[in-house]
């Protein structure tokens, strides 16, 4: 039975009819071309470039699964693990759908590692784009407090105690800090509510505070124009038409460029996926798979692999405040990068050999401490962990001094572009 009404379908001149309807009631089209059409990307991106889309892309991934796996999770401490268990063995597609998640959240903290160390890279956190810088920190913080939540949902082991070891930290703050734990908790121990107050946050809180900080990172960014990796601003050379020279539109040659790596990003989040979900105990804790027990401490606690840098540097310090406080501050130094950094050039194109050295050193012990984190304190490691404590903060404190003195060369005026 086939329409024989050509005019039932929609042709070009219905459609083009809709969209001016749309247009004069909706600023559509001007979004689109403001962010998309007309927005002028410099032409010399690398693949340095593909994180932050990639990173959007991810997003979408954990939003979608996450509304899934909401519709057969039970937040309550009788319920989690074995509704968890449910979705695994017995709905339908459930494997996949928690897989997806689980996955998917470590692969937000790789691509929003990379998104990151671009910016430092290219001296993207420098004027005039530090309030894209801010709103990313924001976005990063959000992310790990979007991530800590939903790790205790499925009350493993590594849920629970987890969770123990990171809000008792809130009770080594003078004062009110037993309070605030109690506070935080909902409860003398982690219980029941907290699994509850853990639930909200994590599926409606945090997810829609994460939407609105990327809507306006991306808003300050197209406001005042990309950086590039020779850290040239383009919209210092106008051609007559008043378009960047150095600039071409975002739709359709970046689109097309970022489906490329949006297919092999899947690909590689796939085999992880289908091969090796756990990752090695990485991405999902080997003793997650043991349902939480108040009375049974596991041996060895550590959490998921994108918070230990900065667990080994809390475990650097013996004094308990004083780790949290390095700990914090090992965060908050991120913000104050664009202050930091006094270099007259932005891209580490231009730089001396000693920021080059700094920004190396850097990533060795941020890695390192990572690596640190996931190993017990004992033999080497916690000397180890010092040591790259002091290289990590280094980095942060003596920069205003490095980066003055450090040797530049002349920034050309025009991109650098390589067919
Ligand atoms: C959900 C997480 C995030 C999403 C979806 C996201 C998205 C994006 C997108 C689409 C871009 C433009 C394309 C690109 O330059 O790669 C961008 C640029 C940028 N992002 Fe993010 N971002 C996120 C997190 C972060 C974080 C955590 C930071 C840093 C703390 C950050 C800092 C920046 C900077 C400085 C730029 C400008 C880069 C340049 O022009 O060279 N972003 N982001």
């Amino acid at each position: 039975m086939s329409s024989t009404r050509p005019d039932a379908l929609p042709d070009g001149g219905k459609l083009s009819a809709l969209n001016d309807w749309v247009n004069a009631r909706f600023p559509l089209k001007k979004m689109w071309d403001e962010h998309a059409a007309e927005y002028y990307a410099p032409k010399n991106f690398n693949v340095w470039y593909v994180f932050g889309v990639l990173s959007m892309v991810v997003l979408v991934i954990q939003l979608l699964t996450g509304l899934f796996l909401t519709m057969n999770y039970k937040p309550s401490s009788a319920e989690a693990f074995a509704s968890v268990e449910y979705i695994m063995r017995d709905v339908e597609w459930g494997w996949l759908i928690r897989y997806m998640h689980s996955t998917g959240a470590s692969a937000f903290f790789i691509v929003v590692y990379l998104h990151m160390f671009r910016a430092m890279l290219y001296g993207s956190y420098r004027k005039p784009r530090e309030l894209v810088w801010i709103i990313g920190m924001l976005i990063y913080l959000a992310l790990m407090a979007e991530a800590f939540f939903g790790y205790l949902l499925p009350w493993g082991q590594m849920s629970y105690w987890g969770a123990q070891v990171i809000v008792s930290l809130f009770g080594a703050i003078p004062g009110i800090g037993e309070s605030l734990v109690e506070w935080i908790r909902g409860d003398f121990y982690i219980s029941d509510i907290t699994l509850n107050r853990f639930f909200a946050l994590h599926v409606i809180a945090l997810p829609l505070v994460l939407l609105g900080l990327v809507v306006a990172h991306i808003l300050a960014l197209h406001e005042v124009g990309s950086n590039n990796p020779d850290g040239v601003e383009i919209k210092n050379t106008k051609g007559p038409d008043g378009k960047p020279l150095d600039g071409i539109p975002f739709h359709p040659y970046y689109t097309v460029k970022d489906l490329v790596a949006i297919v092999i990003f899947l690909i590689a989040f796939a085999s992880v996926m289908f091969f090796a979900p756990e990752m090695g105990g990485y991405f999902l804790e080997h003793a997650n798979f043991e349902p939480a027990n108040a009375l049974k401490t596991p041996e060895h606690i550590a959490p998921v692999w994108y918070f230990t840098p900065f667990y080994a540097i809390l475990r650097a310090v013996p004094d308990k405040l004083m780790g949290v406080i390095l700990m914090g501050l090992a965060i908050g130094l991120f913000f104050l990068l664009p202050w930091l950094d006094r270099s007259p050039v932005k891209s580490i194109r231009y730089r001396g050999w000693i920021h080059k050295l700094a920004l190396t050193l850097f990533a060795i012990c941020f890695v390192g401490l990572g690596y640190i984190g996931v190993k017990p304190a004992v033999g080497i490691y916690p000397l180890l962990g010092r040591i790259f404590s002091v290289g990590y903060f280094a980095f942060f404190l003596l920069m205003p001094f490095y980066t003055r003195i450090d040797k530049t060369k002349p920034v050309p005026d025009r991109v650098t572009y390589h067919d």
